[in-house]
């Protein structure tokens, strides 16, 4: 190496040591691998031009933003063009120094370099520079100039939303992958089927849709608080075909992938509303309309059962692209099944001691139909009992041991244990000053000291630990501005636990960030708890 890069290089490493001690104080969320702030500025106007390959999202993306939220409107190109200040994007596949969703990003007075190993790795470069941009709206943006190094510490960033209990528009679920987006998480968990309303258009079943989607009345906060009232309102929604298509493109312009949730064996009664004939007792059922667990659930016993769920599946899979199929499995009581005779009769002809390993049958049985189609399926951690099914992966909720159950087992996990990735919780020890929620209590500072990697596990077992994933339930949120509320900062603080090395995290720093950062979330109409505001 020559002598002046080996000076630079020293230099450069001086600088992330001194940095790396308390991070950095730009408002970046979540915290890069390597930030080094430069003595210079960028300006950003009409005259810069965007230099990317001709079929570059990305350089679209940053257009659009800046045209919407800034009235800059800036002209690409796929050549450099002489004289002219220019934010460039390139993409170089055989880098093997950069990781596969990593970036750098390199802010000088002359330009913004963007390089990155995937077209992933350059939209993350994108919403870094989008957070280093004034959030005042001016025709020349003033970016500091800087040299940053980045790439994510695992590959499973999840957010998930409860669409089943209250619905949210498309506007509404399109925000939500926006800010997403905004803290580089990849996959949205979209929970879209549960007891107490169906959500999703399958052409097949119309009636579930008819029938399925709307409750005739929703409980009011806590029975044992409010004495079991009713608001007597019918409430409904679903999302048709053309909408999920609309919302699956939305995502995938910003390198999300969706995956739907599709309830069974329980969960299931809102479907079963409808189609009563795919449950042990025949019904009559109703969406519900209070919240918990109940005893109906498909029947396991029956053939047409798995035939119904097969078509529902067929079309689902049409919808979403993705590699996952998530399929519940969670809080089934057994109560129908053991007074069930098809049930009793499947058990004893395919030789299964308990209920459990009846589940285990159920979910076998699905998870082959959609392995042959090419899908991986995804269950909460129940579908441990009575037997993992072949290639199964498993969201680990009670806890962690699941996830690590699952590991040993080499199956692949995401962790989402109820404490800290439940963000349905409250966040303040206040509850008098929070809106009503489930209850429990998981603060912001819990979401950011958590490590998805268990201390326990086998250390070559890790690999098996795909991330982690924060899950917004929504039996109390009734409306998207609490969603907001409820999910933010919390997946902020999630975002850096799955995005930032460990050695690089500092709670302190993070709320300095987390400060300077808000002021975009101001622009957006974001509703965050602001109590962090006063930690500052
Ligand atoms: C769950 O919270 N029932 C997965
Ligand atoms: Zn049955």
């Amino acid at each position: 190496m020559e002598k002046p890069q080996l000076t630079l290089l020293c230099f450069l490493l001086f600088l992330k040591t001194v940095l790396a001690s308390g991070g950095t104080k730009l408002p970046i969320v979540p915290e890069p691998s390597s930030v080094v702030a430069l003595k210079s500025n960028f300006f950003l106007s009409d005259s810069v031009a965007i230099i990317a390959p001709a079929d570059s999202g990305e350089a679209a993306y940053l257009r659009a933003y800046l045209e919407k939220n800034y009235g800059i409107k800036l002209h690409t190109t796929t050549k450099p063009i002489s004289g002219h200040k220019s934010i460039i994007i390139s993409i170089e596949p055989k880098d093997t120094a950069l990781k596969e969703e990593g970036y750098l990003l390199n802010i000088s007075s002359d330009e913004i370099r963007i390089t990155a190993a995937t077209s992933a790795g350059s939209f993350y470069a994108i919403q870094t520079l989008i957070q280093l941009l004034p959030v005042e709206r001016q025709p020349r943006l003033k970016i500091h100039a800087v040299a940053i190094t980045d790439g994510p510490q695992y590959k499973w960033r999840g957010m998930h939303l409860d669409c089943s209990r209250h619905f949210f528009s498309k506007d509404e679920i399109e925000k939500y992958l926006d800010l997403m987006a905004l803290y580089k998480f990849n996959i949205f968990h979209w929970h879209l089927t549960d007891d107490q309303g169906w959500r999703i258009e399958i052409k097949k079943y119309p009636l579930l849709t008819k029938i399925s989607s709307t409750r005739k009345e929703t409980v009011i906060g806590h029975p044992k608080d409010t004495g079991n009232k009713f608001d007597g309102k019918p409430y409904g929604g679903y999302y048709s075909q053309d909408d999920i298509k609309e919302i699956v493109a939305y995502a995938s312009q910003r390198h999300i992938t969706i995956v739907p949730e599709i309830e069974m064996p329980g969960h299931s009664v809102a479907a079963l509303a409808a189609y009563p004939q795919y449950s042990c007792t025949g019904g009559p059922f109703e969406p519900l309309t209070v919240w918990g667990v109940s005893n109906e659930v498909f029947c396991a016993g029956n053939d047409s059962t798995f035939s119904f769920l097969e078509n529902i599946l067929n079309e689902v899979c049409a919808l979403f692209p993705g590699k996952y199929i998530h399929i519940g499995g969670d809080e089934c009581p057994k109560d129908r099944w053991k007074a069930c005779m098809k049930c009793q009769a499947r058990m004893k002809n395919e030789h299964l001691k308990t209920e459990e390993e009846l589940q285990s049958y159920f979910t076998k049985r699905i998870v082959k139909y959609l392995s042959d189609k090419g899908k991986t399926v995804i269950g909460w951690d129940e579908i441990l009992e009575g037997g993992l099914a072949p290639g199964a992966m498993v969201m680990s909720w009670r806890g962690t041991q699941g996830g690590i159950d699952a590991a040993n087992q080499d199956h692949y996990v995401v962790m989402s244990p109820g404490k800290p990735c439940y963000f349905d919780h409250y966040q303040s020890k206040n509850r008098e000053k929070e809106p009503l929620a489930i209850g429990g209590y998981n603060p912001l500072s819990a979401v950011y000291g958590y490590n998805p990697m268990p201390k326990k596990l086998n250390p070559y077992r890790r690999e098996y630990i795909l991330g982690a994933q924060g899950n917004v339930w929504t039996e109390y949120i009734p409306d998207f501005s609490h969603v907001e509320y409820m999910a933010l900062p919390r997946m902020c603080a999630l975002a850096e636990a799955l995005w930032t090395d460990p050695e690089n995290k500092n709670y302190n720093n993070f709320i300095s960030r987390l400060s300077l950062q808000s002021k975009l979330l101001d622009t957006q109409n974001v509703n965050y708890d602001k109590e962090f505001l006063k930690k500052k």
